[in-house]
């Protein structure tokens, strides 16, 4: 009854972080200050959960348009900026999902859940993108879109401008350039959409990740093409009316994601000096770093309580390699204590 691609498949796998200090997942540490928190839930308590939420979310896009000097038909809205790659995936003329590797596991992953062949071309040993090798795979014969994480997950770096710009203006399918890490990174690459370009965003890694909210940025013309594959309501009353809260507290999460990159660069510091540990260079809130024995590493940290990415098995560039988020200065602190120990 079920196909065998999908049979032979594993289901994502989260781990139980019940209890631990968890660095794993890109999030934002800090919660919402108390006196938002209030005022936040006198808003979720009107909402009335018996209707179904505004369908158009034309006031939402409005101010999220406004906040890149565009109108409201430039953006569409997913539940997560997962549900729009899976849209766009979905959307895009037959032909090969054209990526870097390694990158985002979703766009792989949802690639092969519709079948659409998926072609990666290897990043080199830095991690950088070798546009003409990316190009050249992006004009072989039927290709149709692709995803270029600017800054990338897992490795963090962020490729030159110029190549992600070679990239957008010389390929004819789809251009995906993935902002999640926007609000670390600072780079915006809003000046290269075009009928055929387009910018994905979440936000996810500013301190929403529960809401699950992300959006697209394009030509009216492709948005309107887009939208008809949105599954209708996909973005709940409840998460409607807190991203417009939130929108108008954004110097909040501004402040702690400030915060989060000064702390990165401390977390990169440390680990540049730390003996047996070969760290790179990132513009997230995420660092990428090789040890000798990674799983060891990684489980004598979640013996002493400390949860992070263990990459190791995905084999290829990340062998050896660990993913840790920046979390607080104290949990920073735990984790570098308890590598350190472990590597003494
Ligand atoms: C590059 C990139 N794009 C998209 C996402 C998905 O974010 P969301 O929580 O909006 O689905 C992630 C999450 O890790 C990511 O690293």
């Amino acid at each position: 009854m079920i196909r065998s691609d999908i049979r032979s498949l594993s289901a994502y796998a989260v781990p139980d972080s019940n209890g631990m200090v968890k660095l794993d997942a890109m999030e934002n540490p800090y919660p919402l200050p108390k006196n938002l928190r209030n005022n936040w839930a006198k808003l979720l308590a009107e909402i009335e959960v018996n209707r179904y939420p505004d369908a158009s979310m034309a006031e939402l896009r409005s101010a999220i348009a406004a906040q890149n000097g565009l109108s409201a038909e430039h953006v569409l809205l997913g539940n997560g900026s997962d549900e729009l790659i899976q849209m766009l995936i979905m959307a895009a003329d037959s032909g090969a999902c054209v990526i870097p590797t390694p990158t985002f596991a979703m766009y792989d992953l949802i690639s092969r859940w519709l079948k659409r062949p998926v072609i990666s071309v290897q990043l080199n040993k830095q991690f950088g993108l070798k546009a003409e090798v990316f190009m050249r795979a992006c004009r072989q014969e039927r290709t149709a879109i692709t995803f270029l994480a600017c800054p990338n997950n897992p490795s963090g770096n962020l490729w030159p401008f110029e190549a992600v710009s070679d990239v957008a203006r010389s390929f004819k399918g789809i251009v995906v350039i993935d902002e999640a890490y926007l609000a670390f990174s600072g780079r915006s690459h809003v000046g290269l959409i075009a009928s055929n370009v387009l910018i994905l965003r979440t936000y996810s890694k500013l301190g929403w990740a529960g809401l699950r909210m992300g959006y697209l940025l394009g030509e009216p013309a492709m948005i309107e093409q887009l939208d008809k594959v949105r599954l209708p309501y996909n973005i709940n009353s409840l998460t409607q009316a807190s991203a417009r809260f939130f929108l108008e507290h954004f110097d909040v999460f501004e402040d702690q994601t400030a915060v989060i990159s000064r702390e990165r660069e401390r977390v990169y510091t440390a680990l540049a000096g730390t003996e047996g540990v070969d760290v790179f260079p990132s513009a997230t809130n995420f660092l990428l770093f090789r040890v000798e024995d990674a799983q060891t590493v990684f489980s004598s940290l979640q013996e002493r309580g400390i949860l992070i990415k263990n990459l190791h098995h995905t084999g290829g560039l990340l062998s050896g390699c660990l993913r840790v988020t920046i979390g607080t200065p104290k949990e920073n602190g735990a984790f570098l204590a308890a590598l350190k120990e472990i590597l003494a």
